[in-house]
């Protein structure tokens, strides 16, 4: 009798295993239609308890938040200038600050490209772009454009030269829709540039969810039609994660 409970309990738990591993691993994500693109598990503090290519999905900052992203120390603690330098701007570009926030990035990235070049502000959270508006009108910015997204379409007014995504991408909750629109939203050789804190690193003093492992953003970018180009590791905390858009066949 014993014995019979002993093989029930070991059927059960290996049923259990074979439906959560695709769950916990990700392993299900490149073979499967849309609808299983991503899955569910266990939701913990930070998350959403939807996972993508094995990793749980960040919660959004929400705005309440914002005076985190404009702290006096985060110049020393990410060198935004040095973040200027790797990417390179030409006078004229047509630059997404995707969730750009209170602009922390945008402002730097306007005196970049110059009056005939454009940086596009795009936020999900309305309350965010009213203090880029403010931010910007502050320093006497003129070529940054606040742009409301939804969280599967930045919706940019035209193509543009650069997406750029400082400390966002790990909170979208629709990261493939997001990343196919923004593929489209790229003009021929674009670029899209993941700026995130370093998840390889454990002295990272920022929460896990809220970092990424290069190997991680590289895997979910083999869904999209994106060439990986460098990583640039000149920031003390981040890594910043240049790819380019493949030429259309
Ligand atoms: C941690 S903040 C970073 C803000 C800014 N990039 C910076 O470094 O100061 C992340 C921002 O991404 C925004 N966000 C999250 N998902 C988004 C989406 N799908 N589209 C646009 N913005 C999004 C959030 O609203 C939040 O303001």
């Amino acid at each position: 009798m014993q014995s019979h409970f002993r093989l029930i309990s070991l059927v059960t738990l290996l049923l259990t295993l074979c439906a959560t591993w695709p769950t916990v691993t990700g392993l299900a994500q490149e073979k499967e239609p849309a609808s299983s693109r991503y899955q569910t598990g266990r939701r913990t503090l930070d998350g959403i308890g939807k996972y993508y290519f094995g990793r749980e999905i960040a919660h959004y900052m929400t705005h309440l938040g914002a005076s985190w992203l404009e702290r006096p120390e985060r110049e020393e603690e990410e060198r935004p200038d040095l973040a200027m330098k790797a990417l390179g701007l030409k006078p004229g570009d047509v630059v997404a600050d995707l969730g750009c926030g209170t602009g922390y990035y945008s402002w730097r990235m306007a005196k970049e490209v110059g009056p005939k070049g454009i940086i596009y502000g795009v936020e999900i959270q309305p309350e965010m772009l009213e203090m880029l508006a403010k931010k910007m009108k502050e320093r006497g910015v003129t070529n940054v454009v606040g742009v409301l997204g939804t969280t599967t379409d930045p919706k940019l007014p035209k193509l543009v030269d650069l997406v750029i995504m400082v400390d966002v991408y790990h909170e979208f909750d629709h990261p493939w829709e997001m990343m196919d629109a923004i593929c489209k939203q790229l003009k021929p050789g674009g670029r899209v540039v993941f700026v995130e804190f370093r998840g390889e690193d454990p002295d990272v003093p920022i929460k896990p969810l809220h970092k990424m492992t290069e190997a991680q953003v590289k895997k979910e970018m083999t869904a999209q039609p994106l060439e990986y180009v460098e990583t640039v590791r000149t920031l003390p905390i981040q890594h910043l994660i240049i790819f380019r858009k493949k030429a259309e066949k």
